[in-house]
């Protein structure tokens, strides 16, 4: 069976594939930008654009850091960031990923806007406010990440009593994805929540509101996946972990690497200063931290809110903002890799085009 096309908004995509928005540096222009150009949505990161182009774009760092909110949400970088992918993907839709939980939210899907984003994509906390940013902006359509059907109807309510708007598409993440989970440690391992029993009950919540896509992610590999999820009802999937076996993939080569050389077992769920627990690869980093041996907590580049200024990174034992963009850079020895659950599977590395083929027409 050929894959229907996804509608969000005013925005149509060849095929539902949604490239999942990674932080920092995994999905920016070359990797957001092949998957618009072969079909699917590219999205873009904006959190730590900072680092893009060895901080070129910055007006100050220190040891080696963006110093500050503005400096690690860069404005000017994130510019630069959709400039280079529309050269690749031209005027096909182009994504933003932007942390709820962020320092400076508002001010950063603004940017997002300006620079050219056609949907923007919001987890990580419950964006009630978020057509607030986007007034200017009437064909940017907005996209929230839920766990639940009771987040997606919070959000419904405030959007049309607030702003008489309801999303234009909304994202179920399941506990098997990569990075910050919408759940407790718990509950990601309990078979109510998992994603398969969570996609039914958020088509639900989403045909009570009016014409909501709704996209599944969190675990989902293949092409039968993809059709599973279809079958179940939903209207497209987001895929992360797979993308980053791509040789448009962003990050660093060793980034790469630490994925394909990953076991089963080297995949676990960690504590994060973000409140959340967050699915990564153990590496030295981890074994550094449960002896409280990390790299020092500076707060230089202020990223979220719930850390509150390093409170919880010290808690946790290690900066976040710090430690994955050392990832990003290659740094095998303190970068924090984030993985979902399936990373183990990635055994090679191939281009956008060849695994948007794989994902549309299976094998
Ligand atoms: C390295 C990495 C970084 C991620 N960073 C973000 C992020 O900044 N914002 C976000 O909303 N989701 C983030 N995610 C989640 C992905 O966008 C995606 O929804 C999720 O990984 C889907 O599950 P999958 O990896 O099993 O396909 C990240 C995932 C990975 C693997």
């Amino acid at each position: 069976m050929s894959l229907p096309p996804l509608k969000i908004g005013k925005h149509t995509i060849q095929y539902p594939i949604i490239q999942g928005g990674m932080g920092v540096g995994i999905s920016w222009d070359r990797l957001a930008g092949s998957v618009s150009k072969e079909g699917g949505l590219g999205v873009i990161s904006s959190v730590g654009t900072g680092y893009y182009e060895n901080k070129r774009y910055i007006d100050k760092e220190v040891a080696g850091r963006p110093l500050e909110t503005a400096n690690f949400y860069s404005r000017r970088a994130l510019f630069k960031i959709f400039e280079n992918a529309r050269k690749i993907c031209g005027d096909a839709p182009l994504g933003c990923n932007v942390l709820y939980a962020i320092n400076d939210y508002g001010r950063v899907v603004r940017d997002s806007c300006e620079a050219g984003a056609d949907i923007i994509i919001t987890g990580a906390g419950l964006p009630t406010n978020m057509p607030e940013f986007t007034k200017d902006f009437p064909d940017v359509a907005l996209v929230p990440i839920v766990s639940s059907a009771k987040a997606l109807k919070i959000i419904c309510k405030r959007w049309s009593q607030r702003y008489g708007r309801i999303p234009d598409a909304v994202i179920v993440e399941g506990p098997l994805s990569g990075g910050h989970q919408g759940f407790t440690y718990e509950q990601c391992f309990m078979p109510e929540f998992q994603l398969e029993n969570i996609v039914p009950q958020v088509i639900d919540e989403a045909k009570k509101w009016g014409d909501i896509p709704v996209i599944a992610a969190g675990g989902i590999w293949d092409h039968d996946d993809i059709m599973r999820f279809l079958e179940l009802g939903a209207d497209g999937v987001q895929i992360g972990t797979r993308f980053i076996g791509t040789h448009e993939c962003d990050a660093s080569d060793n980034f790469k690497r630490v994925l394909v050389e990953a076991k089963k077992e080297d995949i676990l769920l960690l504590k994060s200063p973000v409140g959340y627990p967050a699915r990564g690869v153990r590496t030295k980093l981890i074994d550094l931290v449960e002896r409280r041996e990390g790299p020092p907590i500076k707060c230089i580049s202020n990223c979220v809110t719930p850390c509150q200024r390093g409170v919880e990174a010290k808690e946790v034992g290690y900066c976040i903002a710090d430690r994955l963009s050392d990832a990003y850079r290659g740094d095998r020895e303190l970068g924090l890799f984030f993985s979902g659950a399936n990373g183990y599977r990635l055994n090679e590395i191939i281009s956008v085009k060849e695994l948007m083929r794989k994902l549309i027409q299976g094998e």
